[in-house]
C-alpha cells in the first residue's frame, strides 16, 4: 500500500500510518503543492491524506486511477469533487468534531476583537501612535446581553452559540431544521432576513456549497444593523468579499472578523485598507490539540477505507 500525505502534519497520524502501510511519503513543503508536484508524488498511490489547499478534481482523479481513498485533513471538503469520487468508487473522509472547539474559539476571538476594536488598538500601540487614555478613543460595541445570529447550526455553530450563553446573549439561528442543541439553548429558529435584521453579531457556519456561495452579498449586508458585526470562520466564498468591502467602507455595518477569504491566500486589497475588519490567516483549527486529533482521525479514516471498512467520519 502506498500512502501520500501532501504536507507535514503532526506526528500522531503519521505514526499510525507507518505502522500499517508499506510506504508512507510525507511531502516536505510547508506550502500547498502545485498541481504537477501533486501528480508526480501520487503516482501509483492508493491512499491520499490531503489538505484543504489541494484541489482534487475529476481531471486529477482521471490521471491517478490507482487512488482508492482520500482522507481530507479538514472538516470542510469543498476542495474535493465528491461526485467525481463517487462515480469512480473512491472513498472520502473529513475530520469534523475534533476541531469544533478550536474553531468556535476562533469565531469568538474574532467577535471580541472586532467588537472592541482590538486589532486597531494593537496597531496603534505597536506603531507608537497611542498618545494616552482618551475619552473618545476606540469606542466599540458591547457584547454582553446582545443578540447573536448563527447561520448554520451544525457542530461548530452550536458550540459558538453555547459559549454565548455565558455572555447572556439572545440566540437566533438559520438552519434547514430545528436542532436539539439549539432548542436546549433556547435559540429561536428564524428566516435569514429576520436573522439579518435582528442580530447584533452574525456568525457563519455553513459549508461551501452551490447554494451557500455568496450567501451574504450586498442585499444581505444592507439588511443588517449599522451597528452589527459579521464573523466568517467557515469558507471565504460564502461572503461576497467585494460587497463586504463596500459595506465596511460605507459603514453599512460596523465591522467584520474574518478567518477565511474568497481566494486564499490573496486578500482583497479593499480589506487591507480598512480598519474595521479583523483578519486572521485561516487558523480556525490551529491548536496543538485539534491538529493532533485531526492527524489521528485522518490517518484512522484512511486506513479503514483502504481496508474496505467504513471510516469513522467518512463522507462517501
Ligand atoms: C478548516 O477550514 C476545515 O474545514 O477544517
Ligand atoms: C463541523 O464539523 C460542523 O459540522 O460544523
Amino acid at each position: 500500500m502506498k500512502i501520500i500525505v501532501t504536507r507535514p502534519i503532526p506526528r500522531a497520524g503519521i505514526d499510525i500510518l507507518k505502522q500499517a502501510a508499506h510506504e508512507v511519503l510525507v511531502l516536505p513543503h510547508d506550502r500547498p503543492c502545485t498541481r504537477s508536484e501533486l501528480l508526480a508524488a501520487t503516482q501509483n498511490a492508493q491512499g491520499l491524506l490531503t489538505m484543504l489547499t489541494d484541489k482534487i478534481d475529476d481531471d486529477f482523479l482521471q490521471q491517478r486511477p490507482s487512488v482508492k481513498a482520500i482522507a481530507n485533513y479538514a472538516a470542510g471538503y469543498n476542495n474535493i469533487d465528491i461526485t467525481a469520487c463517487q462515480s469512480r468508487g473512491i472513498h472520502v473522509s473529513n475530520t469534523p468534531d475534533v476541531l469544533t472547539d478550536a474553531t468556535a474559539e476562533i469565531a469568538w476571538t474574532l467577535l471580541m476583537m472586532a467588537a472592541r476594536r482590538a486589532g486597531e488598538g494593537e496597531r496603534m500601540v505597536r506603531n507608537a501612535q497611542w498618545t494616552g487614555w482618551g475619552p473618545m478613543q476606540l469606542q466599540g460595541m458591547s457584547i454582553l446581553g446582545q443578540t447573536l445570529g448563527i447561520i448554520g447550526a451544525g457542530r461548530i455553530g452550536s458550540r459558538v452559540a453555547q459559549i454565548a450563553t455565558a455572555f447572556g446573549m439572545q440566540l437566533l439561528y438559520v438552519h434547514r431544521r430545528e436542532t436539539e442543541p439549539m432548542a436546549q439553548l433556547e435559540a429561536r429558529r428564524v428566516t435569514l432576513p429576520e436573522l439579518l435584521k435582528e442580530s447584533d453579531f452574525i456568525s457563519l457556519h455553513v459549508p461551501l456549497l452551490a447554494d451557500t456561495h455568496h450567501l451574504i452579498g450586498a442585499k444581505e449586508l444592507h439588511m443588517m444593523k449599522k451597528t452589527s458585526i459579521l464573523i466568517n470562520t467557515a469558507r471565504g466564498p460564502v461572503v461576497d468579499e467585494a460587497a463586504l468591502v463596500e459595506a465596511l467602507k460605507s459603514k453599512t455595518i460596523f465591522a467584520a472578523g474574518l478567518d477565511v477569504y474568497e481566494e486564499e491566500p490573496k486578500i482583497h486589497p479593499g480589506l487591507l485598507a480598512l480598519e474595521n475588519v479583523t483578519m486572521l490567516p485561516h487558523i480556525g483549527s490551529a491548536t496543538v490539540r485539534a491538529r493532533s486529533e485531526m492527524s489521528k482521525l485522518a490517518a484512522e479514516n484512511l486506513l479503514a477505507m483502504l481496508r474496505g471498512q467504513r471510516g469513522k467520519t467518512q463522507v462517501v
